[in-house]
């Protein structure tokens, strides 16, 4: 972080690592580099220089405290400086202390000092009023992520064709495709900071170069005719657009500083992939949304925001699908994981992972803590006969423990999704821990249809030619005309939306097997699947007694708004 200020008379910022001698030499030039997105604690920063010329008389009235020391506080390369510096040696800190004692009634002196973590520090710095202000500066949320991407792509020729959906294809002349780049891009790297977005658009960059450069032959005359294409007369623009598919690669490239272990990039599903449940998807959005947005609301009233939600329901119905996409729309951190991945064999290793996730919860607030399969954890206490409980209750007695730590703690939401509600501790249902249930039952005829028109699309043959001849992908299901959507929603009771999408997966085989150049799905390739699918989901039916999964948290309906 560069302080750059017209009004200031602080004119000069010396700079001292553990190869400096003290005798203030070097003089580093204030940069007029932007602190974007880091506004606020710049305007902190320079709140304190000023503060501390405050006149001494009016300190001591005011009874306020003074000291020449900041230190800034974060971890590796958020933007703390351009590169960071330590001074660890003990002649230094003596050095050093005694020049603090020094200047300490100086008020045109300064000293900063960074640091990823403030643990660490000699006691000089932690505990001595030599350094007693502090400014931190977090990994930054998505919204933060947001601006500084687009200033680092701004001067970026960027591709639309990756990114634009059929709709706004339309209408794309006015698009801002710098914004829209940001914003995905922003959503796709959860825990990434200054340092790891800067690396991540240059190697996007470098990636679009290798594209156009490549050449197989690598002849004499070819290097002459490739060097020449090179040359700034003759280089179009057109040549170096950076695309969708350079970020992606960029982004599998990149390892991140800040170690964040668990999976939190996520697949980007929009609340528009999802068909049906319009009530429910209104009321998740509310839950969860409310609570880390408005924090403030809550308290104000007096009432205790909720701090957690269960989802539950037969298998396929769309829970995790609705989760994601509450992830893809907020200003939020979303951390994912499923339950499976935590339980290990090892002594202390699960518990030891829940740790570690809630501990990373907190460093990302506002933040989604989303446990897929929460069966696998918050499985029932089993005590064995000696009265010690086995791995299950360790792990639910750490998670019970960090979710009680976290509940006076604003910004953290934690979700869960499970098909057997059954195996749940009670203990985990408590108001404070899960406080919300949300059932999501099979969808109904009108949830079908719209599950239908979701996962599929109408055959239109202009569309289709463009799309190909620019190789973008359909993700829909690409349909014929003669296909009666809501005659198939009818026609397929208790069908899941997965065994919706099964069944155009299976209707889309049907159709290459019967033409490998076929561009749609005929009603006969759906009829042909639909059969034997529904054979199988009938004989489902049988032993699956949805009712039951339904009832299971009834007791709980009392306890719960
Ligand atoms: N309402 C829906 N709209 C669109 N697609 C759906 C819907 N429900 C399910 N699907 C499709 O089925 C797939 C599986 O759904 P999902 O993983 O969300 O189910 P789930 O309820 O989490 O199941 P499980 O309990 O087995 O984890 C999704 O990836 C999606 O392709
Ligand atoms: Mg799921």
């Amino acid at each position: 972080m560069s302080i750059n200020n017209d009004k200031s008379d602080i004119t000069k910022i010396y700079k001292f690592t553990e190869n400096t001698n003290f005798n203030f030499e070097r003089d580093i030039k204030l940069e007029q580099r932007n602190a974007w997105g880091l506004e606020n604690e710049k305007q902190q920063l320079i709140d304190l220089l000023y503060y501390n010329k405050m006149e001494n008389k009016l300190q001591e009235q005011l009874n306020l405290q003074k000291s020449n020391g900041i230190i800034i506080n974060g971890a590796i390369g958020v933007g703390k400086s351009k590169s960071d510096s330590e001074i660890n040696k003990m002649s230094i800190l003596k050095d050093l202390e005694k020049m603090m004692e020094q200047i300490k009634n100086d008020n045109s002196i300064h000293v900063i000092g960074l640091t990823e973590n403030k643990k660490f520090l000699p006691e000089l710095f932690s505990k001595s009023q030599y350094f007693s202000n502090e400014i931190n500066i977090d990994i930054p949320n998505r919204k933060e992520r947001e601006i500084q991407l687009s200033y680092l792509l701004k001067d970026f020729l960027l591709d639309k064709s990756y990114v634009m959906n059929d709709e706004e294809e339309n209408d794309n002349d006015n698009i801002n495709l710098v914004e829209v780049y940001a914003k995905i891009l922003s959503e796709l790297t959860p825990g990434y900071v200054r340092k790891n977005l800067i690396q991540l658009c240059n190697l996007a960059k470098q990636h679009s170069f290798s594209r156009y450069n490549h050449t197989d032959n690598l002849e004499i005359d070819n290097i002459v005719d490739m060097l020449s294409s090179l040359s700034l007369q003759n280089q179009k623009k057109q040549e170096f657009i950076v695309n969708y598919n350079d970020f992606l690669y960029a982004l599998s490239q990149i390892k991140l500083s800040n170690s964040i272990d668990f999976e939190s990039k996520r697949e980007k599903i929009s609340w528009n992939d999802i068909g049906g449940y319009k009530e429910i998807v209104e009321k998740i959005q509310h839950l969860v949304r409310w609570p880390l947005l408005y924090p403030e609301t809550y308290t104000k009233l007096g009432v205790k925001p909720p701090s957690g939600l269960i989802l539950y329901g037969p298998s396929g119905c769309g829970k995790t699908l609705m989760i994601n996409a509450l992830s893809s729309d907020y200003s939020i951190n979303f951390i994912t994981v499923k339950g499976s991945e935590i339980m290990s064999k090892y002594l202390g290793e699960s518990e030891q992972k829940i740790r570690k996730l809630f501990a990373q919860a907190r460093k990302l607030t506002p933040c989604i803590l989303f446990f897929d399969e929460l069966d696998s954890i918050g499985t029932k206490r089993n005590w064995s006969d000696d009265g010690t409980g086995g791995v299950d209750e360790r792990v639910l007695s750490t998670m019970l423990n960090e979710m009680d730590g976290i509940q006076e703690r604003q910004g953290i939401f934690i979700i869960g999704c499970t098909n057997r509600p059954d195996l749940i501790d009670d203990a985990l249902l408590r108001p404070g821990r899960f406080d919300h249930l949300i059932y999501i039952d099979m969808p109904n005829t009108e949830d079908r249809l719209d599950i239908l028109k979701t996962i599929t699309q109408p055959y239109n043959e202009e569309k289709m030619k463009l799309k190909n001849s620019k190789n973008i992908p359909n993700k829909k299901a690409v349909i014929d005309s003669s296909i009666n959507l809501s005659l198939l929603a009818q026609r397929t009771n208790n069908f899941t939306g997965s065994d919706l999408v099964v069944l155009f997966r299976q209707a889309g085989i049907n159709a290459l097997h019967d033409d490998i150049n076929s561009e749609k799905i005929l009603l006969r390739h759906v009829e042909k699947a639909l059969f034997p699918l529904t054979q199988k989901v009938q004989e489902r039916e049988q032993d699956y007694d949805t009712q039951v999964l339904k009832n299971c948290y009834k007791k709980f309906y009392e306890n719960h708004v």
